[in-house]
């Protein structure tokens, strides 16, 4: 019988190349994200309305996912929000948007999906992080807080959860083009008065082009999907080209100043 996977943020980007990699690979799909407005169907995969960022919207979630395939064999947490902006000039909504999504939005899926897996006595969770969740970098300040504390809440989990028979995997991807830049927020405080403001169109235009030249997201989807395959699920597949690589590297290897400076550098500071 196939392996049923549930995801969050399957509508675009990669979470919607991860779902197609997964159902060419044999597994049961069913996907969420706000835009399934209803109930539907879209190339085999059974698409579900979900926000997590709401308790209520993630119960009905569940409960509907629940008649449909029984409980799950895996969930994929793929649902991402990334604000642009200055550290210091976040406002508290903007900066809790990105936390109720990236960070909340998980916490709340593991506490619904979490119970199911136990009950079988397995299950699988797949989280993506980022390179951001290992390092940070200028104009990415709540995304770089939210994806490290996914990484410190997972570790944790990862331990906690082991003598139930489940298995945490945490994605963490470099730059893809995943189309997804384009459709980027931008600090609502980021106006041409912004002391911030010429370091920051500076900063911008490097992190869009390195998303526009970024890896191929089909090549992710196949990537967790092989992953998934696995008898053992790797507690972590760092996917990023080698210059992503090495910047994970020297962050652990450099004296702090020296890394800050090497980043800064780079995104013309
Ligand atoms: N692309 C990259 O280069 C890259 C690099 C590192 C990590 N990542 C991570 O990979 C994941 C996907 O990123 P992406 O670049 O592919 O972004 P994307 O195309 O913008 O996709 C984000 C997905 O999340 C869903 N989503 C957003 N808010 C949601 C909510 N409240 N409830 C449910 N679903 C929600 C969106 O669907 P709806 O709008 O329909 O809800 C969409 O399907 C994110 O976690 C991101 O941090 C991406």
């Amino acid at each position: 019988m196939s392996k049923k996977v549930w995801i969050t943020g399957a509508s675009s980007g990669l979470g919607l190349h991860t779902a197609q990699a997964l159902r060419e690979a044999g597994f049961t799909v069913v996907a969420g994200a706000r835009s399934y407005a209803d109930e539907t169907r879209r190339q085999d995969a059974l698409c579900l309305p979900l926000d997590v960022t709401n308790e209520e919207s993630v119960q009905a979630f569940v409960e509907k996912a629940l008649t449909l395939t029984g409980a799950p064999d895996v969930l994929v947490h793929c649902a991402g929000v990334l604000n642009l902006g200055a550290c210091e000039c976040y406002g508290d909504a903007e900066i809790r948007l990105v936390m109720e999504t990236n960070f909340f939005g998980l916490t709340r899926m593991v506490r619904h999906v979490l119970p199911l897996m136990r009950e079988k006595g397995k299950g699988r969770l797949v989280a993506f992080s980022s390179i951001n969740g290992l390092l940070g970098i200028p104009w990415e300040g709540a995304y770089c807080a939210s994806k490290h504390a996914m990484e410190g809440y997972l570790e944790c989990l990862r331990m906690e959860s082991a003598p139930f028979g489940i298995e945490v995997m945490v994605v963490e991807p470099g730059d893809h083009s995943s189309g997804s830049s384009q459709y980027r927020r931008h600090g609502e405080n980021m106006h041409k008065d912004n002391p911030y403001y010429e370091r920051y169109q500076k900063g911008i235009r490097v992190i869009a082009h390195d998303e526009e030249n970024g890896s191929d997201p089909k090549k992710l989807g196949k990537k967790v999907a092989r992953a998934l395959r696995k008898k053992h699920l790797p507690c972590k597949l760092l996917i990023a080209k080698w210059d992503q690589r090495l910047a994970v590297m020297l962050h652990d290897a450099l004296p702090v100043r020296w890394f800050s400076r090497f980043i800064s550098m780079y995104y013309k500071q």
